[in-house]
């Protein structure tokens, strides 16, 4: 018997605890909003996938711990692993406070650095390489830690939480910016200089300016207007304001790189419009970067099956997950080999 710590968006936990055992077996065990640990049968492998595309970080669990020292047991495991202390979630994404924020993400500083007096080398700091051993320690004021291990993959980011290294630009207008980033690196896919986009749903313009920003040409479809800072004046962008139904054939690009979509429309709605766009791309199309938004959370009960027609629309892979800028939403990178 093994047990596993998960993080999930808050508000995700009651469809992994009816998904997970239904579908891998796990018992949920302990659940705090955006936290569950799971009872699994046999051994776990701390180098796991992710279990299920709602989680935002998954590992081996050590169970609790109060203080510091209390670390010992699972430190003699570990050989020099990467401390990663993060906060737990505090709410849903975009409801909590900046003060509350503040106060988590302090206590978060003060645990990490009792554990490094406490541990000094037995501890390291740095991003890990893939395959190295990461001690998760997550962090709720007024409760005991919940400790962790994982083996980083290319599957979340090096950052604790999964996170990775994101500077959005001052002048980004909406934290889309950070979920096309996110995509893109946690797919290993480069979007770049030289190849084309079509966005649908761009205002009020974040991911267009990431794509500028990385040297795409751009023609996004939105109603709604998005203004681009003095420094991208220049940049090769177009916009027909319309809904994506009401373009005209004559007007979509001929031929793109990439598609981005981020509707805010529902999941089946978002992927409808994909069947009816994406077969117009079949030649030189590389692949998707798409928001699915999950007005119910239980809508993730649908996702095989629309990520199974996305598929069919010609990708050799598929894949989905609540990266850490993800709200009630699923990033989704579909690619051609
Ligand atoms: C979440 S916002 C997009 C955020 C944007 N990607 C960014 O980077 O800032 C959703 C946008 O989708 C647009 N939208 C909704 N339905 C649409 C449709 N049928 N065709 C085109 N745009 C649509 C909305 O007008 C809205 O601006």
């Amino acid at each position: 018997m093994s047990f596993v710590l998960t993080t999930c968006a808050v508000g995700a936990e009651a469809v992994l605890r009816r998904w997970m055992p239904e579908h891998r077996g796990w018992r949920a065990a302990f659940s705090r909003p955006g936290l569950i640990t799971w009872k699994v049968e046999g051994a776990v492998d701390a180098g796991l996938p992710r279990p299920h595309p709602l989680f935002r970080t998954w590992g081996v669990s050590l169970g609790f711990c109060t203080a510091a020292p209390e670390l010992g047991k699972a430190l003699d495991q570990l050989e020099a692993p990467v401390l990663q202390v993060m906060a737990g979630e505090a709410g849903p994404k975009g409801h909590v406070p900046e003060t509350v924020l503040e106060r988590w993400e302090a206590d978060v500083r003060r645990v990490e650095e009792e554990i490094r007096t406490c541990w000094g080398a037995r501890v390291r700091g740095g991003d890990p390489a893939i395959g190295e051993a990461v001690l998760d320690v997550v962090v709720r004021p007024g409760e005991p830690w919940m400790v962790g291990w994982h083996r980083h993959t290319r599957e979340r980011g090096p950052l604790p939480g999964g996170a990775w290294e994101l500077a959005p630009p001052a002048d980004a207008p909406s934290r889309a910016w950070a979920k096309l980033e996110e995509m893109i690196r946690w797919s290993g896919l480069t979007p770049g200089k030289g190849e084309s986009a079509l966005e649908i749903g761009c205002a009020p313009g974040g991911a267009t300016m990431a794509l500028l920003d990385r040297g795409l040409r751009v023609c996004s479809v939105d109603p709604l207007p998005i203004v681009l800072p003095e420094r991208l004046r220049q940049a090769p962008f177009l916009q027909h304001r319309c809904l994506i139904e009401k373009l005209p054939r004559d007007q979509f690009p001929a031929a793109v790189d990439w598609i981005v979509v981020d509707m805010g429309l529902s999941a089946p709605m978002a992927v409808h419009h994909l069947a009816r766009i994406v077969p117009r791309y079949r030649d030189r199309l590389q692949g998707l970067f798409v928001t699915l938004k999950l007005n119910e959370w239980t809508l993730v009960e649908r996702l095989p099956e629309l990520l199974d027609r996305i598929a069919a629309m010609g990708f050799d892979s598929v894949e989905a997950a609540c990266l850490p800028a993800f709200r009630q939403e699923l990033g989704v990178v579909a690619r051609r080999r």
